[in-house]
């Protein structure tokens, strides 16, 4: 059983003048798998108010994987990769990576998301992009590898089979 935190980044959706769809697509999608949402929140896009949350879901130590949607992009206010890299210990490029990969076969706005993974203690940290439509397209894309990546964060499985 996976335990998710969904961070949904969002000026506007902070302010409640959007409805987050997005948060919605990702609950939609881990309901295929063995996963329950145990965190979830709309903040705005302020750097150090996404570090501080991020931090502190993953040193309460009971979230295994906290995805985040927005604010990866190019504009003034998108700052999400850089307060995930900001909190975590390593870094996983190869899972946005893969996202970006595949879905430039979507569509060529793919390239500008600057999402971004990371891990800190024993939470795995990934951004996905903010439509709706990207985030059903990007999970589809990382979801089959999370569990995997889960469990060797936890030290679950130290070899490969
Ligand atoms: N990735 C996929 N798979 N599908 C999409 O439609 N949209 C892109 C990109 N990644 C998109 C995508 C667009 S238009 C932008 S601007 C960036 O993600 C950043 O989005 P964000 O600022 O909402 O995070």
């Amino acid at each position: 059983m996976l335990n998710v935190g969904i961070l949904t980044i969002s000026d506007k959706g902070a302010q409640g003048q959007r409805h987050d769809e997005s948060g919605k697509v990702i609950r939609d999608k881990l309901s295929l798998f063995d996963s329950q949402v145990i965190k979830y929140e709309i903040i705005p896009d302020e750097m150090e108010v996404i570090s501080h949350r991020l931090a502190a879901w993953a040193d309460e130590g009971d979230t295994d994987v906290i995805l985040t949607t927005g604010g990866t992009g190019l504009s003034q206010r998108d700052v999400t990769p850089e307060a995930t890299l900001a909190i975590v210990g390593k870094v996983v490029p190869g899972i946005t990576e893969a996202m970006r990969a595949k879905s430039l076969n979507q569509t060529p706005m793919a390239m500008l998301s600057r999402a971004t993974a990371g891990v800190r203690r024993k939470c795995l940290i990934i951004n996905l992009p903010g439509s709706p439509k990207a985030v059903s397209e990007c999970l589809e894309v990382i979801l089959p590898a999370i569990p995997h990546a889960v469990e060797i964060i936890k030290g679950v499985v130290t070899e490969h089979s």
